[in-house]
């Protein structure tokens, strides 16, 4: 059995989490590995129902994702959370209480993540209409010492996903694959 571990995913909304987490979630299944994703947007309607996005809130959020992603981890399962987790102290909390931890900062500019909206919630912001959205009217702490960045405004999915594989690769998170792609 291979080793578990946590791929966290954080960064601001419309970065690119989810379709990282899912994409490499495909690739590591079809790799043998045993995965779960941990999506934010998923683990709200039931895990934390009823949480808000006080920053309190949002730490407990992060503090219930990084408890069960750890007791996958431990087990051999490779425990993919994507998160906004806009505070470094409870992203790095979490960490702390991992053996394998691997910390991807999927970042993008402001503009372009406007320019994407995907929820349609940044034009809702900018036009103060949400309060305490990440990034306009509440903070977003990077990581200081991520093991990768991922500049998702100036690359496509795929690419990203290429650049993640070798960096876990790199790092030995996983085993090399024969052939490069
Ligand atoms: N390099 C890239 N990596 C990931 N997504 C990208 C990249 N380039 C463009 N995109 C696009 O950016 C969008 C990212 O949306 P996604 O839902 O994955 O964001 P998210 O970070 O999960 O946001 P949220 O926190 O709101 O859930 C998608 O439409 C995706 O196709
Ligand atoms: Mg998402």
């Amino acid at each position: 059995m291979s080793k578990g571990f946590t791929l966290w995913f954080t960064g601001m909304s419309g970065a690119g989490k989810s379709t990282l987490a899912n994409l490499v979630a495909e690739e590591l299944r079809a790799r043998g590995h045993r995965v779960e994703v941990l999506d934010g947007d998923e683990i709200r309607t039931h895990l934390s129902k009823g949480l808000g996005f006080s920053k309190e809130d949002r730490d407990t959020n992060i503090r219930r994702i990084g408890y069960v992603c750890n007791l996958l981890a431990r087990n051999g399962v490779i425990a993919i959370a994507a998160a906004i987790s806009p505070y470094r102290e409870v992203r790095d909390e979490v960490r702390s209480q991992h053996e394998r931890f691997f910390e991807a900062y999927v970042e993008c500019s402001l503009d372009k993540l406007v320019e994407r909206d995907v929820k349609g919630l940044y034009k809702k912001a900018l036009a103060g209409e949400l309060k305490g959205f990440t990034g306009v009217s509440d903070p977003y702490e990077p990581p200081l010492n991520p093991e990768l960045t991922i500049s998702s405004s100036s690359e496509t999915a795929q690419e990203s996903l290429a650049k993640l594989l070798d960096s876990l690769e790199a790092r030995g998170y996983i085993s090399r694959q024969g052939v490069k792609r």
